[in-house]
């Protein structure tokens, strides 16, 4: 046992030496460099995220356009044979038809002053060029080389949850009937839905359809037909999936019935999605689930996907022959997409509701229609206010719905989810339900009313239409 003096002497030399292994560190760090502070705050932490992830969203194509360019070679039909590409070009005026947006804060001020007196022209393939090296076209990325000709061509998530507003009504150009407030050049609105762009159009523009018809089977001439089946505003993300083109099950409006119905759902937007839980009109999964399979599989970009559901071969018959549902074991330095997910996700749960326009609904109206969307109408039964789904598994039958179980049967619950309501004036062009198969809010509210007997006079369906027009999230 120590004495008192040596247990002294014994810490003592201890404790030196621990001092001066700290001293040794300490100056061995101040050799290198200071060490990090580490900010724990959260809310700049939320900030940097949110700045990031929407970066991601308007601007980043994962790598994508070794597809679209590379391989669909989509950058030579926007070039057109006379600068060194095939057939005509696009246009701007061609591009604004098919609803590509422009941004006009891109544009430089002269090019501005230039357009708005009409002093460019909008049937020059070169135009278009010059608008992608301005970064100026809402989802789509030219990468040029350096004698100026385009080298290929990615896309991003703004291409599709992106339009624009009505700053600049004079610089729509044609007959182009665009969503309600937005127009064809003017500031972003990021997430909206753009229900203008013909998405099957332009990939049917591309040379080169290989890559899809040896997935699906099928000639390019059918993959061509398929694509230009779709109809503005619309995607098939399943396509790819399950080879369905179109629904052979009997479609209703209320007035008329229609079977082969193609098979694209309607771009839904990509803000609301906060406090909800499964997402994509048949409830794919969460929002990061759908990021990542959308930036893999849809848009093609260099990354990792998984999900085991993709492997049953009865329902994605094409998914499981090419094993979309391990997709592949890369480096974690060569995926482009994994890393950017959590930033993707705040970004889009961040998005603050757009709010419907002064004079767009009638308040009174409104006021009324609350009464009835909570009571005789049952709709706050799925459509829980304020997140305007049902909390927690927002799934339902199409029995319940009182529609085909198509769309529901292309997905691993066999499901419509409850779409989440708020902001719907932001979309109204196109229809409503998945399809757009209910033209109107008219035909959607007569569509319950049936489905539920609910016997809602004329004027409650009407104010609840105001109502539903009146609805932010
Ligand atoms: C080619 C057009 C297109 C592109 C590009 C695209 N989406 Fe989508 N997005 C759609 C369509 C169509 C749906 C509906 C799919 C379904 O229900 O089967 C959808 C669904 C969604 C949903 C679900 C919304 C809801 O109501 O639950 C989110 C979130 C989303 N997309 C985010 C993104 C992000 C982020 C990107 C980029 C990584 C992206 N999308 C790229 C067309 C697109
Ligand atoms: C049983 C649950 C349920 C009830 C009750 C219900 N809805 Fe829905 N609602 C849904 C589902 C599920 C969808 C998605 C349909 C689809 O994907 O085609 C939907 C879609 C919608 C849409 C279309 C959204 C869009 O973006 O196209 C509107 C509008 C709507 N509902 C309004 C109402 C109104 C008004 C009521 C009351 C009269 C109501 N709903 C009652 C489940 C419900």
């Amino acid at each position: 046992m120590l004495r008192p003096t040596q247990w002294l002497v014994v810490t003592g030399g201890i404790l030196w030496i621990a001092t001066a292994t700290l001293a040794v560190s300490g100056a061995r760090q101040e050799n290198h460099k200071k060490p990090k502070m580490i900010d724990q705050d959260p809310v700049k932490n939320a900030t940097a995220k949110v700045e990031r992830g929407r970066h991601t969203f308007r601007f980043d194509t994962f790598g994508d356009q070794a597809f679209w360019g590379d391989t669909l070679k989509l950058h030579q039909a926007i070039e057109g044979a006379a600068l060194g590409g095939v057939g005509p070009g696009v246009s701007p005026r061609t591009a604004l038809a098919v609803g590509l947006k422009v941004d006009i804060d891109a544009l430089p001020d002269e090019i501005r002053g230039r357009l708005a007196r009409g002093a460019i022209s909008l049937d020059n393939p070169a135009v278009t060029l010059a608008l992608l090296k301005l970064n100026a076209v809402l989802g789509v990325t030219g990468v040029f080389n350096s004698s100026g000709s385009l080298q290929s061509v990615g896309i991003q998530c703004a291409l599709c949850h992106s339009t624009v507003d009505n700053s600049n009504p004079s610089l729509c150009v044609g007959a182009i009937v665009p969503n309600p407030g937005t127009g064809c050049i003017g500031h972003r609105l990021d997430a909206w839905s753009n229900r203008d762009l013909n998405v099957g159009a332009i990939v049917a523009l591309a040379p080169d359809l290989t890559a899809f018809s040896t997935v699906l089977g099928v000639d390019q001439t059918t993959v061509r037909k398929v694509l230009q089946s779709w109809g503005p505003g619309k995607f098939d993300a399943e396509l790819i999936l399950d080879g369905k083109a179109s629904n052979p099950q009997q479609v209703s409006d209320g007035v008329v019935t229609r079977t082969n119905v193609p098979g694209a759902t309607l771009i839904p937007p990509a803000f609301g999605l906060g406090g909800v839980n499964l997402h994509t009109w048949t409830g794919w999964g969460s929002v990061p689930h759908w990021n990542a399979f959308v930036a893999n599989l849809e848009m093609h970009g260099v990354g990792r996907f998984f999900d085991p559901r993709l492997e049953n071969a009865a329902q994605f018959p094409i998914a499981a022959a090419h094993g979309f549902g391990d997709l592949p074991h890369i480096i974690p330095d060569d995926d482009l997409i994994t890393s950017k997910l959590s930033d993707l996700q705040f970004y889009q749960l961040a998005i603050p509701s757009p709010q419907p326009p002064a004079g767009s609904f009638d308040q009174a109206a409104a006021m009324r229609g609350d009464e009835l969307f909570s009571g005789k109408a049952k709709c706050n039964s799925c459509h829980v206010e304020p997140s305007w789904t049902d909390p927690g598994w927002n799934l339902h039958t199409p029995a319940e719905i009182c529609i085909d179980a198509f769309q529901a049967n292309r997905a691993p619950d066999l499901r419509y989810r409850t779409s989440p309501i708020g902001a719907i004036f932001t979309h109204t062009k196109g229809g409503f339900y998945h399809d757009g198969r209910f033209a109107t809010l008219t035909a959607v509210v007569d569509h319950y009313n049936t489905c539920m007997n609910l016997n809602l006079a004329p004027g409650e369906k009407g104010d609840l239409i105001q109502y539903l027009l009146s609805l932010t999230f």
